[in-house]
């Protein structure tokens, strides 16, 4: 039996995740977060399904050890490569970022093309593509941006060399005239004002941010959403606490000295 009182578990290979969790902090304030950024094996985008879906089922087995009621896959790659085949097996449920950015996406643009920016993983498995596809959308623009996650994770988000990257990502969509770009990895928020200052007239969805509504959604309907109290949030990392609490604490604007535990999710691979 599921408890209404129990918290969401959120995860992610590593910063990218909180993209997601500081909205579901604003839009969902009575629920209790569990964070686990697996900061010790990121990134994930370059891997294959297999390693995919070790990682995957590692991270879902320790969010389950903290009792969580529902989990938020805050990762593009897993949500691509992975969700749908292991859902069924988990009794509560598990929500991914693909749904609600690609209808987002559909809602926003005015000329009907889309680009989509992704890990390779993510990309190859065509999963915001087709989506996309089902509701009408067939002209996408689908790019891999394999440089951005490590860049990211290290702390360069507004250096020259995040700067050409974002600009060899953008061209071909701006090439092929797309007036929307899906941010199809929830790390490449955090290079949103970059991503804007290249390219002023792009409409950016923020993979992360939007699916707090598919998650709402899946709550509402087993009566499993709170409706008071102040929720709290527990950080875990697989890798350095410290380097997370400066850049984690730096995106979310909160102060996370001391406060990022460490856990190794290998130990729940046996
Ligand atoms: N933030 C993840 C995603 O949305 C993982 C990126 C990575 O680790 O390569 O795809």
């Amino acid at each position: 039996m599921m408890e209404v009182h129990a918290p969401i578990g959120v995860f992610d290979s590593g910063l990218g995740g909180l993209t997601a969790l500081r909205q579901l902090q604003k839009d969902l304030p009575h629920e209790d977060y569990i964070y686990f950024g697996d900061t010790a094996r990121v990134p994930y985008g370059g891997r294959d399904g297999e390693t995919l879906m070790h990682f995957a089922k590692t991270d879902i087995a320790l969010l389950l050890s903290h009792g969580v009621k529902a989990i938020l896959v805050a990762c593009g790659t897993v949500s691509s490569v992975i969700l749908e085949e292991i859902r069924d097996e988990y009794e509560i449920p598990l929500v991914g970022v693909i749904e609600s950015a690609a209808d987002a996406a559909a809602r926003l643009t005015r000329n009907g093309c889309i680009g989509i920016w992704g890990t390779e993983a993510s990309i190859r498995s065509g999963s915001y593509a087709a989506r996309l596809a089902s509701m009408g959308y067939e002209r996408t623009v689908a790019v891999p941006c394999p440089k951005l996650v490590p860049l990211i994770e290290n702390g360069h988000l507004h250096d020259e060399g995040a700067r050409a990257a974002v600009r060899e990502y953008l061209a071909p969509v701006l090439a092929k005239r797309a007036d929307t770009l899906i941010l199809g990895c929830t790390h490449y928020p955090l290079l949103a004002e970059l991503i804007r200052e290249e390219a002023p007239g792009l409409a950016l969805i923020d993979s992360g941010a939007e699916s707090g509504v598919t998650l709402r959604a899946a709550l509402e309907a087993r009566g499993l959403l709170r409706s008071s109290g102040r929720g709290t949030t527990r950080y875990i990392v697989s890798g350095c606490p410290a380097d997370f609490e400066a850049r984690g604490g730096g995106f979310l604007n909160r102060d996370l000295s001391g406060k990022v535990e460490h856990q190794d999710a290998e130990a729940f691979g046996k």
